[in-house]
């Protein structure tokens, strides 16, 4: 039986990969986890689940992060000592997620030695329960139940032969095992401290009762990072709900720089199945990457802003930090818990310190005449008290209509200090002849009264990072005439009360 299982998938995912490249997503999605296999559920089932004991536990040494050296036996009290677990320590239990190859992925070794690093006294366990987990996806999400409970009557018998306070123990779960924490959550005696969803897996999941996934009630504190939630083409590997206390979407949940998925998908279609892997993996595992980093690199801990969208974030309009609106990604996050779960958005570097610095720019566009809209193309150059970050593209999410104000979200990868100055660059890419150009750039600055022209005259800025607020004014009006690029500098106007003058009409 087990051995038709893979080749089976590997069959109807291979047809998918003839398709176009967005089919093809949506194809995956549905061959590798929907309905086409569906009725292969009845033969799978059950069968795995006349359960003896399916999860080991493996307490890791800082000194062999890869190696299974010692396990603790839930039952045998003298294993506990023999693997010198330490019960006034934390404890950390790593859960892993679906597997095809039934072996423990490199990041394992990565995230103990990443743990051991943040806390020596530790004890890192390791959950093995990779013969439930290498089966056909479905019926490796439905062990992930039996799986949770197990690790549940681990824990109690963790709390009473050692006393421990279960505030001491941290479960930290990946795609599937980030449900299998759920479950061991709910069904343990009393509450853990804390679980982490790592990209908590979708399919079978998504949209399902809190009690038949990971959710707030698991513990006493729940966060998650989303970074592979790409409902709007079909393949989710990862749930889009918010499925803790704060759940936090970097870069939007999806599209993880670095991972280049689009032009992994390419790949396939011509190359077949082999090329999947990596790039699914690169952004489903990007949530144990900035989890490691975050433990690693604890004084450059990114930060994430509570927003009601991440359209809303992308044009910068959340990088308050006001009445605890934004929090650390990753291990030393606050523990916030509201009544309802908070959503969090982040932007991300494409490698370890993932961490970059976040700016709003709102920008009031002015024009004495009702001219059309425009898509020009605007770069900034941003000059701090540590650096620059020069020729940053502005995003646009909307065409640029005049008198009003229009929000923008920068990021720079490196740390550039307190803000002293700003260029602003504006070019149009369309339907402007050269000339009409030049004679729009050459009033544009200028404040000249009779022009038709757009106008700007302030740049205001907030700083997610430093919670800096500060306005820009163009440096010198009159010698702006003939360049595109305009230089602004800071000038003492109050950045709120600037606000109120103009109509804030950015939101639809
Ligand atoms: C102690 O650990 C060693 C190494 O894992 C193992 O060989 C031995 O059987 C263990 N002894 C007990 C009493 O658990
Ligand atoms: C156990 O851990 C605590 C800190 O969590 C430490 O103070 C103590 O020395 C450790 N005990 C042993 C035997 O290592
Ligand atoms: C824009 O605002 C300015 C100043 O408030 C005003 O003079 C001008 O007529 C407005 N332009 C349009 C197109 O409404």
């Amino acid at each position: 039986m087990k051995a038709c299982r893979v080749p089976l998938v590997y069959f109807v995912v291979l047809s998918a990969a003839v398709q176009h490249v967005t089919s093809l997503e949506e194809k995956l999605a549905d061959s590798v986890f929907g309905n086409v296999l569906d009725p292969l559920k009845d033969l799978f089932d059950d069968k795995d689940d006349s359960h003896h004991t399916v999860a080991k536990f493996s307490l890791r040494k800082p000194s062999h992060p890869d190696d299974d050296l010692c396990y603790v036996v839930p039952g045998e009290y003298e294993s506990l000592a023999n693997c010198t677990f330490n019960s006034t320590s934390k404890t950390f239990l790593i859960i892993h997620g679906w597997t095809l190859s039934g072996m423990f992925e490199s990041w394992v070794a990565k995230l103990v030695s990443a743990l051991y690093k943040r806390e020596q006294m530790a004890n890192v366990i390791v959950v093995d329960w990779l013969a439930s987990a290498q089966n056909h996806y479905v019926v490796a999400a439905q062990n992930t139940k039996a799986v949770g409970q197990e690790i549940a009557r681990f824990i109690d018998w963790i709390e009473e032969t050692t006393n421990m306070p279960l505030e001491n123990i941290h479960l930290i779960g990946y795609s599937l095992g980030a449900h299998v924490a759920g479950f061991a959550g709910s069904h343990a005696n009393n509450k853990v401290g804390r679980i982490t969803g790592l990209d908590p897996a979708g399919p079978d999941f998504e949209g399902e009762h809190a009690h038949r996934r990971l959710s707030p009630d698991d513990a006493h504190f729940v966060d998650v990072l989303h970074t592979f939630t790409r409902g709007s083409l079909g393949l989710s590997i990862g749930i889009q709900q918010p499925v803790g206390h704060v759940d936090i979407y970097p870069n939007g949940g999806s599209f993880q720089p670095g991972c280049n998925l689009r032009g992994a998908l390419e790949k396939i279609a011509n190359f077949g199945i082999f090329a999947i892997t990596d790039a699914v993996k690169c952004e489903h595992e990007r949530s144990i990457h900035l989890f490691i980093d975050s433990l690693l690199n604890d004084q450059e801990a990114a930060k994430a802003y509570r927003c009601g969208s991440n359209d809303m974030f992308d044009r910068g309009m959340c990088l308050s930090c006001r009445k605890s609106r934004c929090n650390t990604v990753g291990y030393s996050i606050s523990k916030v818990r509201k009544p309802r779960n908070v959503q969090m958005y982040t932007k991300t570097r494409a490698s370890m310190p993932f961490r970059v610095y976040h700016y709003q720019l709102k920008i009031h566009f002015t024009s004495k005449v009702d001219r059309s809209e425009m898509e020009p193309s605007i770069t900034v150059s941003l000059f701090g008290t540590k650096g620059e970050a020069e020729n940053l593209e502005l995003k646009l999410k909307e065409k640029i209509a005049p008198n009003k104000t229009h929000s923008f979200l920068l990021v720079t990868e490196k740390d550039i200090g307190d803000l002293l100055m700003l260029k602003f660059r504006w070019e149009e890419t369309n339907g402007w002849s050269a000339s009409s150009m030049l004679k729009m750039v050459s009033s544009w600055w200028s404040g000249d009264t009779d022009s038709n022209d757009v106008e700007v005259h302030k740049i205001r800025i907030r700083a997610g990072e430093t919670q800096q607020k500060l306005v820009f004014c163009v440096k010198d009006p009159a010698a702006q005439s003939l360049t595109q690029e305009v230089t602004f500098v800071k000038c003492n106007d109050p950045w709120r009360a600037n606000l109120k003058q103009t109509p804030k009409r950015v939101k639809h």
